[in-house]
């Protein structure tokens, strides 16, 4: 018999079956040979919130959540914050390998290329009222350039989907400026490629009145740093939204769109925001205990701890705290930091958090910087889906070139059984309030 394999004997009908095991997944399709009758639907995994399913085959990104490691395409997330910029690393995730230098220039430029916007696109901004978050101008703009790119329904074309993937790349920070400056009630300002990626996102963000704007390079590192730590991993709840929505075929716009709508909820990107409020609300590290109580009694959660996968200390929060205090030399101490590190040190030493294994995550300390850096909190998931963007297109491609299928998951039924209609006039008329949803389980 060979060792990797799984036998399954099921009880139901005492047959036995031998199921493959490759690379420790067993192909979900072979469950549905095993049928208690004949005719009967084949088994089905019930895996709620898709916890313990691999859902597909990737090259990109390998996480160990137990060991705490990070790489993409191999390389260890530590070095490549240390010594990559972002726009190399978006090239490594979009292509597999490093750039050499004629490749990285060409890169550059195809890139800077395209980081002006069509002007319809700064009134479609203008459309949004001064106080919409900046997450739904993201989403609704990013989505909006489909129409801008109709050549982009061709996603079958590597050509086509080369060039979707720079115009992605360089107008996020655009449309995430634009945003920002919209909110403020600010002029919009025009990309300036003499800079780097980073630099010109901050040119378009803060330029005011000088001629040239000129970034200072400590925070032009730590927030080019701040992107590569968030630019990809792996299957998580937006990758994986880019990843179905592609599977229809749908075209890149949509695609990212729908991954940046995925990943503003609060357990997801939006926890960035989310982790500076409660700072602010704890106000001073002796306030701590009482809100750490409030999380044990199950009044709330402690933004920016806990994470699917790691069950040790999340690789990318360890080198966000150290860029907090490279950037808080030249912004000055965001005083919330005192609050974010007592926080640390009382919920790492008490029993529910080692018990349930929870340790800060990526976006325990981004928001103390880009708070520092003048960004309002609205901002953090706008920031985090600019770094996003190159994992999205690189998983989104993978994925075509793969040939998947559509994603199309199954469901355990436990609705009513056939029922007839009654007719308006027939039915009970009794009840005060309208049905509300109900749970299955
Ligand atoms: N504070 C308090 N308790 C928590 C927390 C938290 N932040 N996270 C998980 N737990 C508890 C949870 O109550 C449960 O306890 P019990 O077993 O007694 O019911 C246990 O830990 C396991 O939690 P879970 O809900 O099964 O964990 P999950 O894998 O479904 O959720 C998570 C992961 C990230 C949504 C969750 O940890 C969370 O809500 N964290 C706060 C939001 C956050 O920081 N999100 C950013 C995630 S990292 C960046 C990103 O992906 O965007």
């Amino acid at each position: 018999m060979p060792s990797d394999t799984l036998t399954i004997v099921d009880n139901r009908t005492g047959k036995q079956y031998e199921i493959p095991i490759e690379h420790n997944t067993i192909p979900g399709a072979e469950l549905n040979k095993i049928k208690a009758s004949p005719d009967g639907p084949g088994l089905r995994a019930f895996d709620v919130a898709i916890a313990n399913t691999a859902t597909c085959k990737s090259n990109i990104t390998y996480l160990d959540g137990e060991g705490g490691v990070l790489r993409y395409r191999g390389f260890p997330i530590e070095e490549l914050a240390e010594r990559s910029n972002y726009l190399e690393v978006a090239y490594l995730l979009v292509k597999g390998e490093l750039p050499s230098t004629t490749h990285f220039e060409m890169w550059q430029h195809n890139i800077k290329m395209h980081t002006i916007v069509h002007e319809n696109l700064k009134q479609f901004i203008d459309g949004f009222r001064y106080d919409a978050h900046p997450m739904g101008i993201l989403i609704g703009t990013v989505g909006a350039l489909s129409t801008f790119y109709p050549d982009a329904k061709a996603i079958h074309d590597v050509e086509s989907r080369r060039v979707q993937t720079r115009r992605l790349i360089a107008k996020l920070p655009t449309i995430a400026a634009l945003a920002y400056r919209h909110s403020r009630g600010l002029k919009y300002v025009s990309p300036d490629n003499d800079l780097s990626y980073t630099g010109n996102f901050l040119s378009m963000l803060f330029k005011m009145t000088e001629l040239k704007y000129r970034p200072d390079p400590v925070l032009e590192r730590a927030l080019d740093v701040l992107f590569i730590l968030h630019a990809d991993h792996e299957q998580n709840c937006s990758t994986t939204t880019a990843r179905v929505v592609g599977s229809s075929h749908a075209d890149p716009y949509s695609v990212v769109a729908a991954a940046a709508a995925a990943l503003s909820g609060p357990r997801h990107g939006g926890a960035s925001e989310d982790v500076v409020r409660m700072l602010h609300e704890v106000g001073t590290p002796d306030k701590v205990p009482a809100l750490i109580e409030s999380v044990k009694a199950g009044d709330r959660r402690l933004m920016g701890f806990g994470h699917r996968v790691y069950k040790n200390y999340d690789p990318r929060a360890r080198i966000i705290k150290k860029i907090a205090y490279e950037v808080f030399e030249v912004t000055g101490k965001n005083p919330a930091i005192d609050v974010a590190l007592e926080l640390e040190r009382i919920a790492l030493e008490d029993e529910y958090f080692i018990e349930r294994k929870l340790y800060p995550n990526v976006d325990f300390y981004s928001g103390t910087i880009y708070e520092a850096m003048g960004f309002q909190m609205e901002m953090f998931p706008v920031l985090f889906a600019i770094g996003r963007t190159a994992g999205w297109v690189a998983q989104w491609a993978e994925m075509l070139v793969n040939d998947e299928r559509i994603a199309r998951p199954r469901q355990m039924y436990l609705g009513e059984g056939l029922r007839s209609y009654v007719p308006l006039d027939r039915r009970d008329d009794s009840g005060e309030r309208e049905p509300e949803i109900r749970a299955p389980y």
